[in-house]
């Protein structure tokens, strides 16, 4: 099993410090893109959380059924209203399996990048792609790796510098590594968290598609079906089962 990096302690204050993604503006374009790829079959979310894309999912009428391995943040998940319509497994979404079949898998807010080895995210897609029923849709929602904006010869990049937040992402480049580094004031103190990541880029995820029998239908810039251009911070990427795609 995977490090189990949202312990208790992120768990706690993991809605509090991610507010700007809990903010209707940015869940509700993802939950109308997802619940419209869902139709009336059922939804598997990988690293399910606290349950941030999967509880308004939900209520869009959707089944949602999610994979976790942090029971921190599942426990989170647990006391929300709305949460005794959702099954959770608990397990390494790169590995774990659940009976039934899905119209829709999807794995958002860069979490494919918490799986830190290519053969993990590999896994991952194969996992992804096995438990979707035919015309079945796996997306995924992932920063594009910000190397262009890293000056040569450096390795960390700040992406948050705000009175009570600063972040670094610190980058290993030889082995598409990326550790980002958290320091926030909390009740007069400050706590520092780091989280290993993997960049991954969006032609290597298409790679991985295929190795799993997936093909890319779609890729967005963003939830909205911004176009994806060379300015994209993150995309929004739909693979579809490759024999079941039109040609
Ligand atoms: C950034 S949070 C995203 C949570 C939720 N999807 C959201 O959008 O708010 C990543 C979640 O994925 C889970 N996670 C990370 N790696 C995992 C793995 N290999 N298997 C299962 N869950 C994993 C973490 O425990 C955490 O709940």
């Amino acid at each position: 099993m995977p490090t189990d990096h949202f312990g208790e302690d992120v768990a706690a204050r993991y809605d509090e410090s991610s507010t700007d993604m809990f903010d209707p503006a940015v869940v509700d374009p993802a939950v109308d893109f997802l619940a419209g790829l869902a139709g009336q079959g059922a939804a598997l979310e990988l690293g399910i959380g606290t349950g941030r894309i999967a509880l308004p999912l939900a209520r869009r009428g959707v089944r949602v059924h999610g994979i976790d391995l942090s029971e921190a943040m599942v426990a989170r998940l647990r006391a929300k209203p709305g949460a005794d319509r959702i099954g959770v497994t608990m397990g390494d979404f790169a590995t774990t399996t659940v009976e039934g079949r899905f119209s829709l898998a999807y794995l958002v807010f860069n979490t494919i990048g918490n799986l830190t080895s290519q053969d993990e995210q590999v896994a991952c897609f194969q996992n992804a792609a096995a438990h979707l029923e035919p015309g079945g849709c796996f997306v995924i929602e992932v920063g594009v790796p910000q190397l262009q904006r890293l000056p040569p010869g450096e390795t960390v990049r700040a992406f948050a510098l705000t009175p009570t937040h600063l972040g670094f992402d610190e980058y290993d480049t030889v082995n598409q590594g990326l550790i980002s580094h958290h320091y926030r004031v909390e009740d007069g103190r400050l706590e520092a968290s780091s989280l290993p990541l993997r960049y991954v880029w969006p032609s290597e995820l298409d790679l991985m598609a295929r190795l799993a029998g997936l093909r890319l239908r779609e890729r967005w810039g963003g939830w909205r079906r911004e176009p994806f251009g060379a300015d994209s911070a993150l995309h929004v990427s739909v693979y579809e089962h490759a024999e079941g795609a039109a040609s």
